[in-house]
């Protein structure tokens, strides 16, 4: 259920994601590439419906994506990667889950939520960063409670103990990752990890 994102374009984009000289401006732009695969790679089995065309020259057979897709991103950090999906998918829809972690306990608190319909719909969570898992796996049942059944999750970088927290309370929801790194540190932050991405995206 994890899914890596195996390319060498990622990689090269994560390295300089981690690199603490990256100025906020250069990371925006470095987090809206890399999300643009990241959407790619997540959205693969789409489901499609064929469909008929007729090009300038003949009738031919075609393929159209068969459901809406909506977008969430857990505020804040999580809005670096909405416009990819925008680029990609111009008929999306975007949700918000407002999500913060307590500095202290590292446990989240809800601040805000504003979602659309989300049944009979392909709904994609992202967050750049999974650490303790908490994050995303209360928005998660959030969304599961307002009807969402076909649920995905993008990140940039997970620990393994956020894959695993979010794997034993969601096993239905695959993760797709650009990075997974090797564990968290004693304030919970990720190990190698970039930082705290709602902070270098936003220059806070
Ligand atoms: C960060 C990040 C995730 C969360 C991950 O957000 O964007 O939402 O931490 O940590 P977890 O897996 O341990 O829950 P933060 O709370 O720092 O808020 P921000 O996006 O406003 O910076
Ligand atoms: N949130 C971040 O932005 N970075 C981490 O390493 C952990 C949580």
């Amino acid at each position: 259920m994890l899914h890596p994102l195996r390319h060498p374009l990622a990689s090269h984009l994560v390295a300089s994601l981690r690199d603490r000289d990256t100025p906020p401006a250069e990371f925006r732009a470095l987090a809206h590439r890399l999300g643009l695969l990241l959407a790619m790679e997540c959205t693969r089995d789409l489901a499609t419906r064929e469909t008929t065309v007729t090009t300038p020259l003949e009738p031919t057979a075609g393929q159209r994506l068969a459901r809406p897709l909506v977008v969430v991103p857990i505020l804040r950090a999580g809005l670096g990667l909405v416009q990819p999906f925008i680029d990609l998918f111009p008929d999306v829809s975007v949700g918000y889950v407002g999500l913060e972690r307590d500095h202290a306990t590292a446990v989240a608190h809800s601040y805000y939520c504003r979602l659309p319909p989300l049944a009979g719909r392909t709904v994609v969570l992202v967050d750049p960063m999974l650490a303790t898992g908490g994050s995303a796996a209360q928005a998660l049942t959030l969304l599961k409670s307002h009807g969402a059944t076909a649920l995905r999750m993008a990140c940039v970088v997970s620990a393994p103990e956020g894959v695993a927290t979010l794997h034993a309370a969601h096993p239905d929801v695959p993760v797709y990752t650009a990075a997974h790194d090797r564990g968290l540190n004693e304030r919970k932050y990720i190990l190698p990890g970039l930082g705290d991405f709602g902070d270098r995206l936003y220059g806070t």
